[in-house]
């Protein structure tokens, strides 16, 4: 199942590095050929000769070592593999990750990689909780990196908890899923993700806008694209960091939204999560500040935005075969979305409660139900990287009948 797949082993320090060994067997049974990499940390638990002896390859150890340097360079490392594998991924390797420090030869081809990384992390249950620990393990998911494992049960410091190294077996799955598919059921489909406010000028200086983030639509956008999609994602003005694998396109206007969106069809599946400003100033921004005058208070003569998700779902040749909408309620949620699903026409509408008291604008988490034609699925409140988690495998699920 894995013939001809290169992988880079990066083994480090802890006791479960001897597993690594087995590992490496395992996958060069499938087919695999393996290349090791091992920290100085895990030399003092296996020896560079016992994985070099199995994988019938020199074992990398240091970053400065003319010969390798001459020979096989850090970044020729880590490109003439298909996938990287770290494991045991210690506290200390994934700190390093998590924050782009490149000071000995693992490290340096974790941040000179242009291949997928996975990571099967091991260590003391204490050093797993930590907080520094935990929010490193964020920061990886974010930037995109798989993880197995860690599993629970009895550590080799005599804890119990969760830190053990995952099993073989299921490292082994984890590598052939991500070969086959299994973790990327997107991959080949186009999805367009639209995400966060529009600003609609009034004048040079000012404009109107509402109060989305983008952190939903953004996340939508990092999980389809984990999943192997290719995603564009059509920004308003928010301030966050584009997901790893994401083509972004900034806009500031309804009307730029709706130019981007039509210039990035064809597209697979379209997802309206941005929170479009209804309305525009009907004469445009004009070129002057408006001025206070004894007349009294200007009025705002506005004209009705193209409403984007409606004119996706209304297309008669060259419709994303999927166009989901977003529905943000402060009252009656369910009802009002079934009835927005209709208005709109398209296939599926994510409600959620965004009155002041749910938190959800701006917030991390979100409360969302599902409507689709066949009924209403309510999921209980969760992250939002969870929920576009759990939305990304029920767009991949609604695309693969
Ligand atoms: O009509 P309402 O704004 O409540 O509908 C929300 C849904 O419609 C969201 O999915 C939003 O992205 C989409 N929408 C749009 N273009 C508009 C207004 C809303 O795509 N002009």
């Amino acid at each position: 199942m894995l013939d001809g797949k290169r992988i880079l082993l990066i083994i480090g320090g802890g006791v479960a590095a001897y597993k690594s060994l087995d590992l490496a067997r395992r996958l060069m049974e499938r087919g695999a050929s393996v290349r090791g990499v091992l920290t100085p940390a895990g030399q003092q638990f296996i020896t560079p000769m016992s994985v070099a002896s199995l994988t019938g390859d020199e074992c990398y150890i240091e970053l400065f070592s003319l010969k390798d340097e001459a020979e096989m360079g850090h970044i020729r490392l880590s490109r003439e593999a298909d996938l990287v594998v770290i494991a045991p991924a210690t506290a200390d390797l994934m700190a390093k990750m998590a924050n782009g420090l490149a000071n000995d030869l693992a490290s340096t081809i974790l941040l000179a990689t242009d291949k997928q990384v996975m990571i099967a992390p091991a260590m003391n249950a204490e050093m797993w909780a930590n907080k520094a620990t935990q929010r490193n393990i964020e920061t990886l998911r974010r930037d995109g990196i798989l993880m197995v494992g860690p599993g629970a049960g009895m550590l080799a410091c005599g804890e119990v908890g969760p830190g053990r190294l995952a099993e073989v077996p299921d490292m082994i799955e984890a590598i052939e899923d991500f070969f086959t598919g299994g973790l990327r059921p997107l991959a080949g489909k186009k999805i367009i993700v639209t995400a966060g406010p529009t600003h609609e000028p009034i004048d040079p200086v000012r404009y109107i806008a509402n109060r989305s983030s983008g952190k939903q639509g953004f996340a939508l956008a990092g999980a389809l694209s984990a999943f192997g999609a290719d995603v564009t994602l059509v920004s308003g003005p928010v301030t966050l960091d584009t997901p790893p694998g994401v083509t972004r396109v900034d806009v500031e206007t309804a009307l730029e939204m709706d130019a981007a969106v039509k210039s990035a069809l064809p597209a697979d599946a379209a997802i309206c999560v941005a929170a479009v400003a209804d309305w525009r100033m009907k004469a445009g921004a004009g070129g002057e500040k408006l001025k206070k005058s004894k007349e009294g208070i200007p009025a705002l003569d506005l004209c009705e935005n193209p409403d984007i998700l409606k004119g996706l779902s209304s297309m008669t040749e060259g419709r994303p075969a999927l166009v989901v909408g977003f529905a943000a309620e402060t009252e009656k949620v369910i009802e009002h979305a079934k009835a927005k699903r209709e208005r709109k026409g398209c296939d599926l509408i994510v409600a959620n409660d965004v009155s002041h008291s749910s938190g959800v604008m701006g917030g991390d988490d979100n409360q969302v139900h599902i409507i689709t034609e066949s009924g209403v699925e309510s999921w209980p409140s969760m992250r939002k990287d969870d929920v576009a988690r759990a939305l990304a495998q029920t767009i991949a699920d609604t695309l693969a009948h």
